[in-house]
């Protein structure tokens, strides 16, 4: 069969900011005159001292290094708000739907989003926090969620926001990395109709976590939670004290914006560093371009604030654009499958970016759940966080978009701060499950194990041969683990950690992970976070964690398993497993598969042949390539044996 091409819609090319020819040329500038490229490019933000440096940035020893208008100095807020007062005061900020469609929606103007933002950050500096403080926030995808993220930029603190679906063990755990002096929360979340004991599981955390001293808690179910005296304040209590006018700080480029932990394929999660002036605008320009932004359009970005699609489609690029980004507090099933699609209707949302696990949920549900709605103010819809098959794509497109709205298929991670790889809707001919082509400035190579550079069509290790505003700065606390884990693998390059192909028209396929990353759900994790959760357990010798091939959360965690000797495992053990890493690490990482082993495969020198283990997790078992180097093959018969048979 051919491969299925969808060129640009009819009108697009007239329509959009950048058509194909646009995006030819601008790509080549972009690369050939980085420094004009993107001096012209961050003039799109309010500067309060010009920069005159712009691009300062080497992956190699012994001068690596990544800055960018390092000279210039900025307030992210007043890009976010201050600067749209004037103009577009009245305009809608944020439109925010609770998980309850019972329940009044909100909207947010940019004079109100304004007037709350300063009366937090004057909330934050009376408890005492200023610039480079770390105020980890622990909430629910409510409105105070991005009050609180803009009053940390407005007063130069570094945000690190948690997910709310982590557990307390995790939560403190990156409270006590970033050393956080305060935590922002809720009473509860609500999800789905259930409830979310945020507070509860603060409080927990904070039992490891004696250099907490603020506890900011907004109420938001109004459940009965308890107060530590001198330490917890009420949000709305202690804002009414405070007054609406804040002063910027002035930051200088290069100063911390935000940390947020995510997971590598070893160790803890790292804190990943991004910083004001190269994140703004690569947050802003690729909001603008990728989802075709004009002024006025209603946006949304269906994910949440704790994960970095959150911070950069939810709230920092679309408020700088000065948009009105739609907040959804719920899940796309609740109360039923059509309720994405009658929150576009609600608010008449014009571009819709999503995931697509999400999608592959509501796709099972059947088409009536989406026919049933109008959908028309639809022009655009965004896919992000995995890869997405061709089939749901084939079925947003068709289904969704009614083949009127193009797809963007946005490849990017944590670490890059905002899309990399991507199609632009006016320029690109799109093919079902290709991220297609490079952003500006963005310079992808593919090499082989190596680090030979492979050209042309092929495939290979995707890595970036040169920086770009939005990539991260370093680890938070750890800059050698920063040059270790992207920069060492191939010399003078950033190594993304993925797999992919580059077809002969130079569209990007992306593979996966080709390291111990899993992506279940769209949400990241490392195997060994989940490993160590299960050793933890007292009953747990030994544990190794692979992906396996999951239909609606692309992927999902297989986990084997060897007990001590004393104990004889059984399905009461499995289910006490699963419960024990959800408490562990959060729901997000619940097993699907437990297989107890008497021993994993391991070579002499004992170390475990995960590849082995992966091919079984992937249910392809015909090959499992050379098992000569085991110290005892005897142990792969017994786990084939054993295996789960997946369907
Ligand atoms: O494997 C890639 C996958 O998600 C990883 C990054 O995860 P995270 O840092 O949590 O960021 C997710 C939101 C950007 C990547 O290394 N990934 C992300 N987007 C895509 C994707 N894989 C294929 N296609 C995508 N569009």
């Amino acid at each position: 069969m051919g491969e299925v091409v969808y060129p640009v819609p009819t009108g697009w090319d007239q329509a959009a900011l950048v058509d194909a020819q646009a995006y030819e040329a601008m790509y080549q500038r972009s690369i050939e005159a980085p420094e004009a490229f993107w001096n012209d490019a961050a003039h799109r933000l309010d500067w309060i001292r010009p920069f005159t440096r712009v691009k300062e940035t080497s992956f190699h020893e012994p001068d690596f290094g990544i800055a960018w208008f390092a000279d210039g100095t900025l307030n992210l807020t007043a890009n976010a708000l201050d600067r749209h007062l004037e103009r577009n005061g009245d305009r809608v900020a944020i439109l925010w739907e609770p998980d309850d469609p019972s329940e009044p929606h909100r909207e947010i103007t940019y004079n109100e989003l304004h007037a709350d933002v300063c009366r937090f950050a004057n909330l934050l500096k009376a408890r005492g926090i200023g610039r480079g403080d770390r105020v980890t926030i622990y909430l629910p995808m409510v409105p105070e969620a991005a009050v609180a993220m803009l009053a940390c930029a407005r007063i130069g603190a570094i945000h690190s926001i948690v997910f709310a679906g982590f557990s307390p063990d995790a939560l403190a755990g990156r409270i006590i990395d970033c050393d956080s002096r305060i935590v922002v929360t809720a009473d509860e979340g609500l999800r789905g109709g259930k409830r979310v004991p945020l507070k509860a599981n603060v409080d927990d955390a904070l039992r490891q976590c004696p250099g907490v001293e603020t506890v900011v808690v907004l109420r938001r179910t109004g459940a009965l939670v308890g107060a530590v005296d001198g330490r917890d304040i009420d949000w709305h209590e202690g804002v009414a004290l405070q007054s609406s006018d804040c002063d910027i700080e002035e930051m200088n480029a290069e100063d911390p914006l935000f940390i947020l932990y995510t997971s590598g394929s070893t160790g803890k999660p790292k804190g990943v560093l991004h910083t004001t002036g190269g994140y703004a605008v690569w947050a802003s320009i690729t909001h603008q371009y990728v989802f075709d932004y004009h002024p006025g359009q209603i946006y949304w970005c269906a994910a949440d604030i704790g994960w970095v699609t959150g911070h950069s489609y939810v709230v920092y690029g679309p408020l700088i654009n000065g948009a009105t980004t739609v907040m959804f507090e719920g899940v796309p099933n609740f109360p039923d499958p059509s309720r994405f699609w009658q929150v576009v209707d609600k608010f008449g949302v014009e571009i819709f970016y999503g995931a697509p696990t999400a999608l592959r949920a509501l796709m099972r549900e059947g088409d009536d759940w989406v026919r049933r709605t109008n959908r028309k103010s639809l022009r655009l819809l965004g896919s992000v966080g995995e890869p997405i098959n061709p089939e749901a794509w084939e079925w947003y497109y068709r289904v969704v978009g009614e083949e009127r709205c193009p797809i963007v298929d946005t490849w990017w991670q944590t670490e890059t701060g905002g899309i990399m790889i991507t199609p632009l809707p006016g320029a690109t001919d799109l093919k079902p499950g290709s991220a297609s082509r490079p952003f500006f400035g963005v310079k992808p190579a593919l090499v082989d194990n190596d680090g030979k550079e492979v050209m042309g069509a092929g495939e290979g290790c995707l890595v970036m041969t040169d920086s770009w505003p939005g990539q991260m700065r370093t680890v938070w606390g750890d800059h050698d683990r920063f040059f270790q884990t992207y920069f060492s693998t191939f010399e003078g390059m950033y190594f993304t950690g993925d797999g992919c192909r580059r077809d002969a028209d130079g569209y990007y396929w992306i593979t996966g992970r080709i390291d111990d990353v899993i992506n279940v759900s769209g949400h990241r994790m490392g195997t060994a976070e989940i490993e160590s959760a299960l050793v933890a357990h007292s009953k747990v010798a030994e544990s190794a964690v692979v992906g396996m091939p999951h239909d609606i959360k692309g992927q999902g965690i297989y986990a084997f398993v060897t007990t001590n000797v004393e104990v004889t495992p059984d399905e009461a053990l499995r289910k006490e497993l699963i419960q024990w890493v959800r408490q562990e690490i959060g729901p997000i990482a619940t097993p699907d598969v437990i297989q107890f082993a008497p021993a994993l495969p391991k070579t002499r020198s004992g170390k475990i042949m995960r590849r082995i283990l992966r091919k079984i997790g992937e249910n392809d078992v015909t090959n499992l390539g050379d098992t000569s180097t085991l110290a005892d093959p005897s142990v792969v018969d017994n786990l084939l044996a054993n295996r789960r048979q997946l369907t």
